[in-house]
């Protein structure tokens, strides 16, 4: 038994140490952070089950990221620590009790925390003396890292804020050690990724990797043309008065002229702490930054001090980790998925690996450039990931695991669905099907015409609108209204779980024709983005629907007409034109209105009930989805925002309403409850 174990933990080990190198000193990760983390803790739980085994050099005890050579070596005066992961309230839970057992608490006594999102960057250390810049290093091992201050002289800040400070503003101390987050905004990650395939070099995996190689130059020009941000978290002012509180130091820090993180915020007690972090877990995706997770500190200094630190982490401080979003996993079958403009797009079939919460079996490659680019092969561990609610991406594959045995994909000259030929068009960059009548494509557009953000049909997946196809009861949009109600309930669908075949019967079928009756009063904005019109997406739809408002305007209008229309360019003009011009098109959405569709005309925005005005929607609504909800406001003129501050107008609240709404109490903002505000959109409607 020990004999297995000391094997396991020394193959552990040697992972582990591999994929530290390859994350800190090479930029280029090896492993997801979930498969680290694993690791991680299957050695942890070794080491404490067999003491005599620990050794004090175990990457367990040490903070992983040796300086690489070429920099000069640093020594922190303070050794920068690492952070203790919790991955649920669980976790959260024991963390506050042991903060009330250390300090000797009463449970009932909330302890004040601050929470900062956990940004994916690198940590750097910048020394003030006199408040100029004397020195920056990164972490490296927590106690020596690499200098490099040139190189951070030219990272910037975050907004508007200004980044590395070569001076402080206002009163400066002897010496002050700030520390923080390098980072690189997620459009600024983009942008260079987009130069370097242009130049077919290696892209960078993720934000975190380009930001450690940007500023992990030995020319800190080259790390001038990276547009780094850092975030000041930490300040340290050896040998005087300090602070009292975290808080404290982070006004401090701002006050000095640092970028601060906006979303910080002050908790009193780990109920709040953990409605925040529930708040976060859906907002960190509209934030221009990375952050896989919550740093949650206890705020009291003097608190921190009693509690200390163990060899790695303090015990005043925790990292919350949201489920990752990224994961490695195998490519088990490439094939080309057919999609309703007859594009092939290259989809990776995986392992199935839980990512961001869910399930997930497919990745898209996005087309054959790409997949060429990042050298895809069947069999590959690969890195996938999933930002927000779009579709995981293979990221990249994991070359150093190959074992020979991968095999490259070849695109298919036939379309996989129809057996036409597939083309790619001089200076495209995707493959179409020929096949005019491709089930794929009908599948496809009716998947797409169904979807919440179109005509909302609850219950039309890709699963029903496939059967529907192929058992030739759909030829279009408009079939869907005649089909009577006993074809429906008789049709065999495959079961998404099983693929078995099942009828799809009495309650779905309601379920279905119940919201294509509701369909045929959606707004005109949502009827032309469910049709599909090349060029036109939910912001474009949107334009038109506001600026023509009835479909019979929108369908007469001329290239000339559509020209005038805000963001409307001479090929998306063109384009619509030549939809509306094509009979079959026209013929569609004659049958569409005599089944019965009345698309709501739309008001312009301007002079609204809501008409310059900020609301923030909070808790669950009833009446209304938060998307049809934020439509309405916007209808009236109204912007929606997703945090409560002293710009917001109104904040509705609806059921579980938590921080938003309490925020709103303290800032003195007027608040409403769900009746209210749909009396004030009843009045709104002209
Ligand atoms: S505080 C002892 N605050 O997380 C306190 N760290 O796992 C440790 N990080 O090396 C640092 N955002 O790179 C702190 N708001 C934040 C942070 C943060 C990201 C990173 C940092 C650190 C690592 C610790």
């Amino acid at each position: 038994m020990a004999e297995g174990a000391a094997k396991r933990i020394d193959d552990l080990r040697a992972r582990i140490r591999e994929a530290d190198r390859a994350y800190y000193l090479l930029d280029s990760p090896v492993l997801s952070d979930a498969e680290y983390d694993r690791l991680m803790r299957e050695l942890l739980a070794l080491e404490e089950a067999h003491p005599a085994l620990a050794t004090k050099d175990s990457p367990t005890r040490r903070v992983s990221g040796e300086a690489a050579e070429g920099f000069t070596k640093v020594a922190h005066r303070e050794p920068m620590l690492s952070l203790a992961n919790v991955v649920s309230d669980g976790e959260l839970d024991e963390f506050d009790a042991r903060v009330h057992r250390l300090l000797d608490l009463p449970p009932d006594a909330p302890v004040e925390y601050v929470c900062e999102p956990k940004l994916d960057g690198l940590a750097v250390e910048l020394v003030y003396l006199e408040g100029a810049l004397a020195e920056g290093s990164t972490r490296g091992d927590g106690a020596v890292g690499e200098e490099v201050t040139a190189n951070l002289r030219t990272v910037g800040g975050l907004g508007a804020n200004a980044g590395v400070l070569a001076r402080l503003r206002g009163r400066s101390p002897a010496r002050l050690e700030v520390r923080g987050e390098v980072l690189l905004q997620k459009e600024h990650f983009e942008a260079m990724n987009r130069v370097l395939a242009r130049q077919e070099k290696p892209l960078f995996a993720n934000p975190r990797n380009a930001a450690a190689g940007s500023l992990r130059q030995l020319d800190w020009r080259v790390t001038a043309t990276r547009p780094l941000s850092f975030v000041a978290y930490e300040a340290l002012r050896p040998g005087e008065p300090g602070w009292t509180t975290h808080w404290a130091k982070l006004e401090a820090l701002a006050a000095w002229g640092f970028a601060v993180n906006p979303e910080n915020r002050l908790c009193r007690g780990m109920a709040e702490v953990k409605r925040w972090k529930d708040e976060m877990a859906e907002r960190r995706f509209a934030l221009p930054y990375d952050t896989d997770g919550l740093v949650v500190k206890v705020n009291g200094l003097d608190e921190q001090r009693r509690l200390g630190a163990a060899s790695k982490f303090p015990r005043w401080a925790a990292a919350f980790k949201y489920p990752p979003q990224e994961e490695t996993t195998r490519v088990e079958r490439i094939w080309a998925s057919v999609g309703r403009t007859g594009v092939l797009t290259p989809v990776a079939e995986v392992t199935p690996v839980r990512l961001g919460g869910a399930t997930v079996s497919r990745a898209t490659l996005h087309n054959e450039d790409e997949l060429r680019r990042k050298d895809v092969r069947i069999g590959d561990v690969v890195l996938i990931r999933r930002a927000g609610e779009v579709i995981p991406e293979v990221v990249k594959p994991i070359p150093e695991r190959r074992t020979g045995a991968e095999r490259e994909f070849v695109f298919p000259s036939r379309c996989p669905v129809c057996g036409a030929r597939v083309v790619r068009e001089e200076g495209e960059k995707v493959h179409r099907c020929t096949g005019a009548a491709c089930p794929a494509q009908l599948v496809g557009r009716l998947t797409h015409f169904a979807q919440r953000r179109a005509l909302d049909v609850d219950g039309l997946g890709e699963a029903v609108a496939a059967a529907l196809v192929a058992n030739g009861h759909v030829h279009d949009f408009a079939d869907l209204y005649a089909l009577p109600a006993a074809t429906w309930e008789e049709m065999e669908i495959a079961e998404t779980k099983t693929g078995s075949a099942v009828k799809l019967g009495v309650p779905r079928t309601r379920r279905i024709r119940e919201a294509l009756e509701r369909s045929k009063v959606a707004t005109l904005r949502r009827l032309l983005f469910g049709l599909g019109i090349p060029q036109v997406g939910e912001a474009t739809a949107a334009t038109l629907a506001r600026h023509f408002g009835t479909l019979e305007r929108f369908l007469s209008a001329s290239e000339d007409d559509l020209l005038g229309v805000r963001d409307v360019g001479p090929e998306t003009a063109g384009e619509i034109r030549a939809w509306i011009d094509e009979p079959q098109n026209r013929r569609v959405v004659d049958r569409l209105v005599e089944a019965g569709l009345r698309p709501a005309a739309e008001q312009a925005p301007r002079g609204g009930a809501f008409a310059g005005k900020t609301v923030v929607l909070t808790g669950g609504l009833v009446k209304l989805s938060r998307d049809e909800a934020k439509a309405e406001v916007e209808r009236r003129g109204g912007k929606v925002s997703g945090s409560v501050s002293r710009k917001t107008d109104l904040v509705v609240e609806g059921e579980d309403a938590g921080s938003k709404a309490e925020k709103a109490r303290e800032l003195g903002v007027k608040i409403v409850g769900e009746e209210e505000f749909l009396r004030m959109l009843g009045e709104g409607a002209p």
